[in-house]
């Protein structure tokens, strides 16, 4: 396994809650914590794996549920801890496939939860299998591990099934680059800046469809609980292009 690059330095934290994704509303920050709130159970405690700029944390811990993180960024972690109530989240500056929140911490969890497509920061099938190791590491038996991220857009890219573009207007054009021999996903971003050139962001992700997840909760002791497209429980089917898993530690 190699060392996770940290793709959120000062200047994507800077801005990074400023994004008009509907993530950031909320409503949906309420329909997300209680989702997690209601697995984490009254006084329950929560990790959250990539806890980032606290936009999940912070509402989850606010409905009582006692919340740690990890993150790899000090610059995310930085920008929650400025936040009413950041700084009384511990957090654990390291990677979240093989760091441990705290000392004494194994096995004390109700809940973990890796969000906002963040297991495919992780761009190794090793990785990914350790990430999942990792959380059934810090879950009591029946604690519950809950992944949100994409349905691998393969399908829905050009004929060649390479390129598909989900962005295209004057300030930014994104193209998702796929090579389904790696199952790597290069997302890469064009924005332009003042002076009217474009610069441009790419980033590395692992993609995996859900039952190869599904195996690697298998490996690491967890069995699928609940399968949904999206926080508010829509049913998920053929058609969706994402999903907010649920295992559970045998
Ligand atoms: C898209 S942000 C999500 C932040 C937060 N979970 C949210 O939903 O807003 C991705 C976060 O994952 C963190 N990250 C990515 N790979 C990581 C790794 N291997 N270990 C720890 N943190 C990682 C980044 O530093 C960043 O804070």
């Amino acid at each position: 396994m190699t060392d996770p690059v940290d793709y959120f330095g000062a200047p994507v934290a800077a801005s990074y809650d400023d994004d008009s994704d509907l993530r950031f509303s909320e409503e949906h920050l309420a329909l997300e914590s209680g989702f997690l709130a209601e697995l984490a159970g009254e006084r329950g405690r929560a990790l959250e794996l990539a806890i980032g700029t606290g936009r999940v944390a912070l509402p989850l811990a606010a409905r009582g549920v006692s919340v740690h993180g990890i993150d790899l960024s000090e610059a995310m972690v930085a920008r929650l801890r400025a936040k009413p109530g950041g700084a009384e989240i511990p957090v654990e500056i390291g990677d979240f496939s093989t760091a441990l929140a705290g000392v004494g911490l194994e096995g004390e969890f109700d809940l973990v939860y890796l969000v906002f497509n963040t297991i495919g920061n992780v761009a190794s099938q090793d990785g990914q299998v350790a990430t999942f190791a990792n959380a059934a590491r810090h879950l009591r038996p029946g604690g519950c591990f809950v992944v949100e991220t994409g349905v691998p857009g393969v399908l829905w890219a050009q004929p060649d099934h390479r390129y598909r573009v989900f962005s295209h207007t004057d300030a930014h054009h994104g193209i998702d680059e796929y090579d389904p021999v790696t199952q790597l996903m290069w997302s890469h971003h064009y924005t332009r800046g003042e002076d009217g050139s474009y610069g441009r962001n790419s980033v590395p992700f692992r993609y995996a469809w859900p039952a190869e997840l599904d195996l690697m909760a298998r490996l690491a002791g967890m069995r699928l609980r609940e399968r949904w497209e999206w926080w508010d429980r829509t049913p998920f089917t053929a058609d969706s292009e994402s999903h907010v898993s649920v295992w559970e530690k045998e």
